[in-house]
């Protein structure tokens, strides 16, 4: 029989690259810290998971929820002049999530990441140079053992 569950849910992913309006380095990190503790809560609250990179003073933010949701939070995001430059690398309907234990994982890029740069086309982590492919394809690298 048909069930109500078996409705389209209405899933939303969106990627964007920005840049800190901090200069990379401990400042950053403990600025991330305080972001990402504040986006856990949040996020928990409209039921959005997702992942947040950021490397020297570069972020690349992966959102997944209602689509709803998506859009109210990434209207507040956008606003917030922690960061600037901001880019929309892909908003699309999805039918799973990536990152579905975790509110919002983090992850500092560093030299570690070299080959998962080269693999998505990057020398440097230069997130606004991807395209969606480029992104998601980053995004499943460096956010690995969040993945399930
Ligand atoms: C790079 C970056 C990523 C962010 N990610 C999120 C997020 O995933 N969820 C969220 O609610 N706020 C996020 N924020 C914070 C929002 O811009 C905003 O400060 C916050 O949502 C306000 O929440 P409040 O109205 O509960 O104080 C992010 C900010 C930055 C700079």
């Amino acid at each position: 029989m048909f069930e109500f569950d078996d409705a389209p849910k209405g899933l939303a992913r969106l990627i964007y690259a920005s840049r800190s309006t901090q200069p990379g380095g401990p400042g950053l990190s403990e600025q991330v810290r305080i972001i990402t503790a504040k986006s856990i809560h949040n996020n928990r609250l409209a039921n959005i998971t997702g992942f947040l990179a950021f490397g020297a003073d570069r972020f690349l933010q992966l959102l997944e929820g209602p689509v709803g949701e998506i859009d109210a939070t990434f209207e507040r995001i956008r606003h917030d002049d922690r960061h600037t430059d901001l880019v929309v690398i892909g908003r699309a309907p999805v039918e799973r999530r990536m990152f579905r234990d975790w509110n919002m994982a983090q992850h500092q890029v560093s030299a570690v990441d070299q080959g998962l740069l080269a693999d998505a086309g990057l020398t440097a982590f230069a997130p606004d140079q991807l395209d969606e492919d480029g992104a998601l394809k980053l995004l499943g690298g460096l956010g690995g053992r969040y993945r399930r």
